[in-house]
């Protein structure tokens, strides 16, 4: 028997990283608050993500995740929106053209601020203070004060998740994701780039195709889709009070649905089938993702996804893969199996950054381009081997021209890495890493698909 669930039935759940409030009236006043607020998001755009993520189940789209590990107050500011959707639509455009498919566009953004910590406390100096757990939890800075929760930062992200997502429904639909501009875009990236010659030859390609379709009368007059996209928001589901909160019946279907986001995901910290977020997660109607680290075995894999997905509707769970370049071919090759098996329905994604994190010679965690190019190729690989669809990725980027990640074209070197290392939490790729590995995608989708042609050509 399924117990009953409710928005609130998590909270008999044993739970981890939860953050200590000093004062919990506090915090429950402002959940209060925040359940009198607009949602941030309508039933109606989840449920039409749910189906885009559905083609992507079907082998039919690709899913194309990303943004920053963590949002901040500090750098909160139009220009950090604008550059981030810029380059994710940038990375969209190159896939949809190489995979010949559509893209789904899905922002780590306007939401996206709580951080899982492996230690509870952290000690400087003979001090101990509550670990950073993301700004609208706590502040980074290494005094009692800034360190002690407060429930008021939940009501700051809340107004920052609203204000960023009413300039990305502004940027999506009136006029800034243009086609023609995007691909503009990236031509002066190939212009600057010390490996630009070797996407030339695709972005030229991606160019004449759009003078093609002018000339047809294609335009972005005549043929509004070209001028605009859908854009969806996620973060993880990990703060489950102001989810709660944001948690409302849909007038139209009945169902509950948490208006925080589009779309939610279940940390690989806080996965287990018994605990707090799996609880919480299992009765929203949103579609939902659920990392994990090589430590999922296939049963307990298989168990969550009964949980989660109990119809086994395509587009509701998305697995997304987080094992580090070395570890993921054989892992992933055994859920893959255990899961065909099983006539799961799920989209596959590959999330190359967090297995691949290492702590430089300077004391700085970063990522080299190098390890999280293998992953991805090892992604592809395995599921070409498999004959099931490699279907997206999840990055951790910015638009901005940081430097947090190792190699790449620009060839960031560890001595590099402190001139311009913003991260609020782990290392991002850069707008011009970003790109690049959207190119090197686009190789690995093109191949596959030519190869798929010419199977059906001859078969
Ligand atoms: N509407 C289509 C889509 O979103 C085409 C498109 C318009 C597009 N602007 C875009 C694609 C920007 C990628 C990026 O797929
Ligand atoms: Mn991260």
């Amino acid at each position: 028997m399924t117990q009953i669930w409710s928005p609130a039935s998590w909270r008999g759940k044993p739970i981890r990283q939860v953050p200590v409030y000093p004062d919990p009236g506090a915090l429950d006043a402002v959940e209060t608050r925040l359940k009198t607020h607009p949602p941030l998001v309508f039933a109606g755009e989840a449920r039409s993500l749910k189906a885009r993520l559905a083609q992507v189940v079907e082998g039919k789209a690709f899913l194309l995740q990303g943004g920053d590990c963590a949002e901040s107050f500090a750098e909160f500011h139009p220009d950090n929106i604008r550059d981030t959707f810029r380059v994710l639509l940038q990375m969209a455009v190159i896939l949809t053209f190489a995979a010949a498919m559509p893209v789904v566009k899905l922002g780590r953004i306007a939401g996206q601020f709580a951080k899982p910590r492996t230690a509870d406390m952290e000690t400087q100096g003979g001090v101990t203070l509550p670990s950073y757990r993301g700004d609208n939890i706590n502040a980074m800075e290494f005094d009692a004060a800034s360190r002690t929760p407060d429930p008021a930062r939940l009501m700051q992200a809340y107004a920052q998740s609203a204000s960023t997502l009413n300039l990305l429904r502004a940027f999506a639909q009136g006029g800034y994701a243009d086609l023609h501009n995007v691909h503009r875009w990236t031509l002066g990236f190939i212009a600057g780039s010390p490996s630009g010659e070797r996407y030339r030859t695709l972005a030229q390609r991606i160019s004449e195709t759009l003078e093609f379709m002018e000339a047809c009368g294609i335009t972005p007059d005549s043929t509004p889709q070209l001028r605009v996209t859908e854009f969806y928001t996620s973060h993880e589901a990990l703060h489950l009070g102001y989810e709660q909160a944001l948690t409302r019946i849909d007038s139209t279907s009945g169902d509950w649905y948490d208006t925080s986001a589009h779309f939610l995901w279940i940390g690989d910290r806080t996965r287990e089938a018994s605990g707090a977020h799996v609880e919480f997660c299992r009765g929203i109607k949103n579609p939902v993702g659920l990392k994990c680290s090589p430590s999922l075995e296939e049963s307990e894999l298989l168990r969550l996804l009964s949980i989660l997905n109990p119809g086994n509707e395509p587009g509701r769970v998305t697995l997304i893969c987080r094992f580090g370049a070395d570890k993921a071919g054989e892992k992933l090759s055994r859920l893959i199996r255990a899961v065909v098996r099983e006539g799961a329905a799920l989209v596959w994604s590959c999330d190359p950054m967090h297995g691949n994190t290492i702590t430089s010679h300077t004391g700085l965690k970063t990522r080299s381009f190098e390890r999280i190019l293998k992953e991805v190729k090892t992604f592809f690989d395995v599921h070409r081997a498999e004959g099931t669809h490699a279907g997206g990725v999840h990055v951790e980027m910015t638009g901005q021209n940081v430097t947090e990640c190792l190699g790449g074209a620009q060839a960031i070197s560890e001595e590099d890495l402190s001139r311009r290392y913003n991260t609020h939490c782990d290392p991002r790729l850069n707008a011009n890493q970003a790109l690049e590995l959207a190119f090197l995608m686009a190789e690995s989708l093109r191949a596959e698909r030519l190869k798929d042609a010419r199977f059906a050509a001859s078969a």
